[in-house]
């Protein structure tokens, strides 16, 4: 070729055209912002390992539930700590535990926000595990009656969507048929179907002082080495009734996100974790890389390799971050 006429390059010189150009869109109402509600009440808790991020009780929820709308996010994700962890996790299935009366209490005064809740027993048991431990292992089939149970309690308080996050087998099709059951036809299932055993857990734990006891997670959580399994994974999850996918962590696995997104055809979820929310935070606050920057970067990448919806800890910054660039 002599002289070059396809020249990629002029497509990038105006902005506007730039903008014309642009395939993936990041949009406020595709992020969802994790809380962590805690028993009691007036608490604002710092948690260390996660910088501007906090347990609120469930009075001080409002405040930044209407910062985060204000925003323009439309979706929020409930984690627990209750006051009492038991070997079986009975405090899950309270109806007047932190998550189901923040529930009530949300849909009441938000209306317009899509309440989810984390279904998964780590942080109401006292060895920590996702599920019942029997001899010091965690059994499948007992857990499963329990996190539906869960699952029908966040529901009864009004959840629009329920999140296994527990990695155990038949998980949602136990949740289906249980809801079902009761008459929560409409809750939908968000299924953590593709959920790696990741060291990026770590500031998360600290958050919900949930980390396990003893042993570890990859009997039940994937290993990272594994792509065709997380096809299982998620083949099976849509065949026992799930609503939409998730896969999680986001940035080490956007190739499975990719993956899923040509092969299923169901809202693809991608949970950007506490540990690469705490690696990106550190390595602003030194000063080696532009954190605004980096937070619209990751969150497009995301959205690049597949997934419509992202949960992330930078929700609210990254939605103000959105109105100011003008990039939405
Ligand atoms: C389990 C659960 C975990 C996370 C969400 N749900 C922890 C785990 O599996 O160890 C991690 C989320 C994060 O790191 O931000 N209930």
């Amino acid at each position: 070729m002599a002289f070059p006429t396809d020249r990629p390059r002029r497509l990038r010189i105006n902005p506007s055209v730039r903008s014309l150009v642009r395939e993936n869109r990041l949009s406020p109402a595709q992020l969802i912002l994790p809380l962590f509600v805690t028993h009691g009440t007036g608490k604002t808790e710092p948690i260390p390992s996660m910088p501007d991020v906090f347990r609120h009780s469930v009075d001080r929820l409002p405040r930044i539930v209407g910062e985060a709308m204000a925003s323009g996010i439309k979706s929020v994700i409930l984690f627990g700590i209750p006051e009492t962890k038991d070997e079986a996790g009975t405090s899950a299935l309270d109806p007047e535990g932190p998550v189901p009366v923040a529930v009530r209490m949300l849909k009441k005064d938000f209306p317009g926000l899509v309440v989810m809740t984390d279904v998964c027993i780590d942080e109401y048991t006292t060895h920590g595990h996702c599920g019942l431990v029997r001899d010091n292992r965690v059994d499948n089939d007992s857990t499963l009656e329990c996190l539906s149970g869960m699952a029908l309690v966040h529901a009864q308080a009004g959840a629009d969507i329920v999140a296994p996050s527990d990695m155990m087998d038949g998980r949602v099709q136990a949740i289906r048929k249980r809801l079902d059951q009761k008459g929560f036809q409409d809750t939908l299932i968000l299924s953590y179907a593709v959920k790696y055993a990741s060291s990026f857990y770590g500031p998360f734990r600290d958050a919900m002082m949930s980390g396990p006891r003893f042993g570890d997670r990859s009997s039940y959580q994937m290993d990272p080495a594994n792509r065709r399994e997380a096809f299982r994974e998620a083949a099976l999850d849509i065949e026992e009734g799930a609503d939409i996918l998730m896969v999680k962590p986001a940035l080490p696995y956007l190739d499975i996100l990719r993956d899923l997104a040509d092969r299923h055809d169901l809202p693809l979820c991608a949970y950007q974790v506490s540990g690469e929310y705490s690696t990106l935070m550190a390595a602003g606050k030194e000063g080696w890389i532009d954190i605004d920057r980096a937070i619209l970067e990751t969150l497009t990448s995301i959205r690049r390799a597949g997934a419509s919806m992202i949960i992330t800890y930078f929700a609210i910054r990254a939605a103000r971050l959105l109105a100011q660039a003008d990039q939405t």
